[in-house]
């Protein structure tokens, strides 16, 4: 009889279950109507994650998406352009939302750097040329693998859009990854950006959340919009509870980022190309996407499609014994 195998979910660092001390943290969350007025534990999770981040005031959101919609929804007027990384989450993964709802005409930055922003962004143009107001980041880049910008490169990038004076709002979904991965605190890649999106429910393992953040009028501005969009939510201490238990876990990241490594270097050793990864993404180019994702699917190995490549994603209910046992499959079987 053939035995069936174990599948090991290397599709995204969203995968992961709740595990007992989080479900137990939530099961006892204390909790009140935070659309009528204030849930103690959300009030909690926003007034940490504030702190981590060096802003004044924080919201939490039910995903990513939302957060990023709600910043640009507030940031920008009908009509306004902003920069984005060229296969940034805000530009190719939210459904248009940033054009479709908070009405921005999408600029996308194929290398993102100081000068390239003043090129975009600065000058004088016409009257009916188009206005650009904000630089949107990401940090870690998912599209290119979960690469990280540094805090050099981010005050740069930084003083670039204020000196055309553009607004600032940082995707850092995966930001908790960029602060362990350059061994610097979450403060110093947050730096004079107006606003920032960071997600609970990666790498942190929370099964949903996400914070927005920015000054504290920001945040009674996107408290009406996150209503608006059906974001409001009653007794979510339930849910901030998982983000609180979360938030104990970042360094449990830098496992993750090893992980990787271990992964990347098995599969150069089998002959895969593939790129060094910066963080918890390992990405590996190959002559036929569809095909190699199937073929890793008969041996039980999950992976994704990403920029053309195939994507691998190591996560906290993975650990070096799966990495292990995936390049094993993928020795034998692949
Ligand atoms: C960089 C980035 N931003 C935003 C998001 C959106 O998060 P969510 O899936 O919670 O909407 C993701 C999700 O993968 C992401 O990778």
């Amino acid at each position: 009889m053939i035995e069936p195998v174990t599948p090991i979910d290397l599709r995204s660092d969203t995968v992961t279950q709740p595990d007992e001390a989080m479900r137990r943290a939530m099961a006892a969350a204390e909790v009140g109507d935070d659309v009528l007025d204030h849930d103690p534990t959300m009030a909690a999770l926003e007034e940490r994650v504030a702190g981590l981040l060096g802003v004044e005031a924080a919201l939490w959101v039910p995903s990513g998406s939302m957060g990023n919609l709600i910043a640009l929804f507030v940031h920008l007027q009908r009509g306004d352009r902003f920069l984005a990384p060229l296969g940034a989450h805000v530009l190719d993964a939210e459904l248009g939302t940033a054009a479709w709802l908070a009405g921005g005409m999408p600029h996308a930055l194929p290398v993102v750097t100081p000068e390239a922003v003043i090129a975009a962004g600065g000058g004088e143009s016409p009257y009916y040329g188009l206005r650009t107001t904000l630089l949107c980041l990401e940090n870690t880049h998912n599209a290119s693998g979960g690469t990280v910008t540094s805090a050099d490169e981010h005050a740069a990038l930084v003083a670039a859009a204020r000196s055309i004076g553009l607004a600032v709002h940082l995707d850092g979904a995966r930001l908790w990854n960029a602060s362990v991965a350059l061994g610097v605190p979450l403060t110093s890649l947050t730096a004079g950006v107006d606003t920032v999106q960071v997600c609970l429910s990666k790498g942190l393992g929370a099964p949903v959340g996400s914070v927005v953040a920015g000054s504290a009028s920001f945040v009674v501005e996107a408290r009406r919009v996150r209503k608006m969009l059906g974001g409001g939510v009653r007794q979510g201490g339930v849910l901030a509870a998982a983000g609180l238990v979360a938030l104990d876990r970042i360094d449990r990241l830098a496992t993750d980022h090893s992980n990787a490594n271990g992964l990347a270097s098995g599969l150069r050793a089998l002959g895969w190309e593939v790129e060094e990864p910066s963080t918890n993404i390992v990405l590996a180019s190959v002559p036929d996407l569809e095909k190699t994702l199937l073929s890793l699917r008969d041996v039980g190995v999950f992976a994704s499609p990403m920029s053309g490549k195939v994507r691998f994603v190591t996560h906290g209910d993975v650990d070096s014994s799966d990495v292990a046992e995936v390049l094993r499959r993928l020795r034998e079987d692949i």
